[in-house]
């Protein structure tokens, strides 16, 4: 199964492939208003306005044919959404971005448990490498929360370059320990 991390990771790439130069995340989870919701955000191409109602369609893509699962992410993560007492809302502007919401209920018996963010959001910082994303990664939960952004990331940890043999770890660890300080 997948878990919404997962998720995550896979929508993320559809804001890389759209050519995003910034990128935010927002995973928010209340446990007194029994929400658990992410917000994907970005700065890119955006959708046609005539490729809109299809998007959430299985199997649409405007990716070249002939790579492996095209058309599944969002149809996937609306599935899971309508499961789990939710909805999956996609707005975008064509030329100027796109904004997905996923909503679940938290104790919704069907929601896929988090999964491994500290790992996602590690890869997602470190591919900035290669697509120059600036990102903004954050995880609330109830009323605390944290935020991690490239350059700030990389200053609180004396990284030079992502390249650094130990940014990964360094970045895991570090994410870990966000994690512990807002989790009850
Ligand atoms: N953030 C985005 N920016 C621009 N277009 C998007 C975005 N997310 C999805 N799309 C459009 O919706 C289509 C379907 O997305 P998805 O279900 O993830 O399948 P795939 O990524 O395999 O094409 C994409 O091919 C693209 O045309
Ligand atoms: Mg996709």
């Amino acid at each position: 199964m997948r878990t919404l991390s997962d998720h995550i990771f896979d929508l993320a790439q559809n804001s890389v492939n759209a050519g995003a130069g910034n990128i935010t995340i927002v995973v928010e989870e209340s446990l007194p208003d029994n929400k658990f919701t992410i917000r994907i955000e970005d700065d890119g191409h955006g959708i046609k306005p005539e490729h809109l109602p299809k998007v959430k369609d299985t199997f649409f893509t405007t990716r070249p044919s002939g790579k492996r699962n095209v058309g599944l992410g969002i149809s996937l993560m609306e599935a899971t959404c309508q499961r789990s007492g939710g909805y999956l809302r996609v707005e975008s502007t064509f030329r100027h971005g796109t904004t997905l919401t996923a909503a679940m209920e938290h104790d919704h018996t069907d929601r896929p448990p988090l999964g491994d963010l500290p790992a996602i959001f590690t890869s997602l910082l470190l591919s900035s490498l290669e697509n120059k994303v600036k990102w903004v990664l954050e995880h609330g939960f109830n009323d605390k929360k944290y935020r991690l952004r490239n350059r700030a990331t990389m200053e609180e940890l004396n990284i030079l370059s992502y390249s650094d043999s130990e940014a990964r770890t360094k970045l895991l660890e570090l994410i870990k320990r966000k994690e512990k300080e807002i989790q009850p």
